[in-house]
């Protein structure tokens, strides 16, 4: 049976041992084990709605502008998996809005995927468990797939890779200041960018090779509530993975000149005797690891450096909305 609209919401996640370079592209599995925290707030709202039968497309509308090209093709890709999986093959309308900058290095794609993977399952009549909805999100996005989960996560690099739960948004205190440098979109995408960095970049063979390492140090600093350990590795894994992209030709440098003040004003706190740590995704914005009780000091001393800070705290899983908009 199928239901004709379903609305989810999903948050976004920061990857505190970051996944950089794809092991297999066709099914988009990541080169490397990647731990993350699902964010609260920073989310996308996401309703597939079907089209009636003799609809020829696909459509969608992005924050409230109508997409085509490559967006719309990659929504339409994860759609036709599910279609294939459901035996219907009536197009939808796709309307995603996000309440923070789409495409800057915010990690919009893994709320927006792991969104568009539960509302359009449930719209196609589906009831994937977590972990086939993560495998699903994981194809169009690898950090979607941790969007699935709330708290702390884990995706690993096996062929068939889903996400899984380490643990519960409510068993650590700690949060994620987002600084972000600009509100503009990011030069060029995670995707062709991690190509780039395993083709030519001669440090990939070692980051692939320290990856898990760091991966594990960091599941472990969770398990510990170890904020030192975690933050000093997961500093590491930032800083590692965009030393080997910087050594990719032509070079990718996402950072900006505020990049590098952040950077040093997260120095700063720590000579203060203040536990924070930095990670840095596809984009020149900085996201800064603290105890839940100092986040908010932290976002006021280091704003002045950002166009904007967010205090994010731990966040919960994907969720379907119980009626349509
Ligand atoms: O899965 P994508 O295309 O959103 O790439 C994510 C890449 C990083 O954000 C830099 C690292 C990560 O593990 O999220």
């Amino acid at each position: 049976m199928t239901t004709r609209s379903a609305t989810a919401i999903a948050h976004a996640n920061i990857a505190l041992a970051k996944y950089w370079g794809k092991r297999e592209i066709d099914g988009n599995v990541p080169a490397t084990p990647s731990v993350s925290l699902t964010l609260g707030g920073l989310s996308t709202r996401t309703t597939v709605a079907l089209l009636d039968a003799g609809a020829a497309a696909d459509a969608l509308v992005l924050n409230g502008e109508p997409q085509g090209g490559k967006p719309l093709a990659r929504v339409s890709r994860m759609l036709d998996e599910i279609r294939a999986l459901a035996g219907v093959a009536t197009r939808a309308r796709v309307t995603s809005a996000n309440d923070f900058p789409t495409a800057s290095g915010l990690a919009s794609s893994a709320s927006g995927f792991a969104a568009l993977a539960l509302a359009a399952a449930s719209a196609y009549g589906l009831a994937p468990d977590r972990t086939a909805l993560s495998r699903l999100a994981r194809r169009a996005s690898a950090s979607a797939a941790r969007s699935v989960f709330g708290g702390f996560v884990s995706l690993g690099t096996e062929a068939d890779a889903a996400a899984t739960p380490i643990a519960p948004p409510e068993a650590w205190d700690v949060a994620i200041v987002v600084a972000a440098t600009t509100l503009d979109q990011k030069p060029i995408g995670s995707t062709e960018a991690m190509e780039r960095t395993r083709v030519t970049s001669p440090y990939y063979e070692a980051w692939l090779a320290d990856a898990p390492g760091l991966a594990r140090e960091i599941h472990e600093a969770i398990l510990a509530r170890d904020l030192e350990r975690l933050g000093s590795a997961a500093e590491a894994s930032a800083l590692r993975m965009h030393a080997c992209a910087l050594g990719a030709r032509p070079s990718i440098l996402y950072w900006s000149a505020a990049t590098i003040s952040l950077l040093r004003g997260v120095e700063a706190l720590r000579r203060e005797g203040v536990p924070a740590y930095a990670t840095i995704d596809a984009g020149p914005h900085v996201k800064i690891l603290c105890g839940g009780a100092d986040a908010e000091m932290i976002a006021k001393r280091l704003g002045p450096l950002a166009v904007r800070t967010i205090v994010a705290r731990p966040g919960p899983a994907a969720r379907l909305l119980e009626e349509a908009p």
